[in-house]
């Protein structure tokens, strides 16, 4: 299929791809009361495609991030998935529609072990002797096949995640988004207070997961390595708007500061 965001030519230049995005978000209107978090903030997310969302504290990457995955609802502006409008109020709404999110806590239950955290609240359950009990038996089988896949295999399935380090509970926190084949997945700050050789881990497994065809969105602040690095397009927010976008090939870390602080005003050199 060819590109159909007819009418919003700028944002065509930014992807340079011809599919029809996964996510399409337009101007994007939020307030929490007298504070207008995002002002008309745009984003496309494509199969394949490593999104990063960067900017400045207060800029409305947390704000955007959760408008797409229901846990605010936008004030005004468009959201399409694959070519359709939807209306997405709530987290179950983004799920339904194949969004998932790894949220900066990770929401990780350190006294249970990676299986049990996999199917935290969503447990594979079967008739007992005392009414429906979880099948462990399979949700290990399964957790075993995402972790294989994830190339993951040699961690601990039985071990309290309280007791793993910050990279592979950060993969956990990864696995557990992808258990239910969602299209998008959205991290924020994945290697936020992770040392160098486990952000480019999960850098790796973030890769993956977009060689396998998923959308990637990532908020993060680790502009100089990560986010040129391992990305393929980054989007600078200001002030609750798009400031600048770019193939993540083209940038250097400085260039994408600049944009962040105000340095050079409307620069789109995504393509
Ligand atoms: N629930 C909320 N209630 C009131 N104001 C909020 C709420 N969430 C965000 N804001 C405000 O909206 C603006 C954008 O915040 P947001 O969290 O989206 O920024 P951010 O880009 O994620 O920043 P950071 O890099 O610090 O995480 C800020 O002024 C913030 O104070
Ligand atoms: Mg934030």
């Amino acid at each position: 299929m060819t590109a159909t965001v007819s009418g919003r030519p700028e944002h065509e230049a930014l992807s340079n791809k011809k599919s029809t995005p996964l996510i399409s978000m337009r101007n994007i209107q939020k307030s929490f009361g007298s504070v207008h978090a995002l002002r008309g903030a745009s984003v496309d997310v494509h199969a394949g495609e490593i999104v990063a969302l960067v900017g400045d504290n207060g800029a409305g990457k947390s704000t955007l991030v959760k408008v797409m995955a229901g846990v605010h609802a936008a004030d005004s502006g468009d959201y399409e998935i694959e070519g359709k409008p939807v209306n997405i109020r709530t987290p179950a709404d983004a799920t339904a529609q194949g969004i998932a999110t790894v949220y900066q806590d990770l929401a990780l239950c350190n006294n249970l072990d990676a299986v049990q955290n996999l199917f935290l609240g969503r447990e594979l359950t079967g008739p007992g002797i005392f009414g429906h009990r979880v099948r462990r038996a399979e949700c290990e089988v399964r957790a075993r096949e995402v972790m294989t896949r994830m190339r993951l295999g040699n961690l601990s399935l039985t071990r309290p995640v309280g007791a793993m380090s910050g990279g592979q509970r950060q993969n956990i926190a990864i696995a557990r988004s992808i258990l239910w084949k969602p299209k998008v997945v959205i991290l924020d700050e994945p290697t936020a207070a992770l040392s160098h050789s486990a952000a480019q881990q999960v850098a790796d497994l973030i890769r993956s997961l977009a060689d396998d065809g998923l959308g990637i969105v990532i908020v993060s602040h680790d502009i100089h390595h990560f986010v040129v690095n391992s990305t393929d397009r980054i989007e600078v927010m200001r002030l609750g708007a798009n400031a600048a976008s770019f193939r993540s090939r083209d940038v250097t870390g400085e260039m994408v500061v600049n944009a962040m602080v105000g340095g050079n005003e409307g620069v789109n050199l995504a393509g």
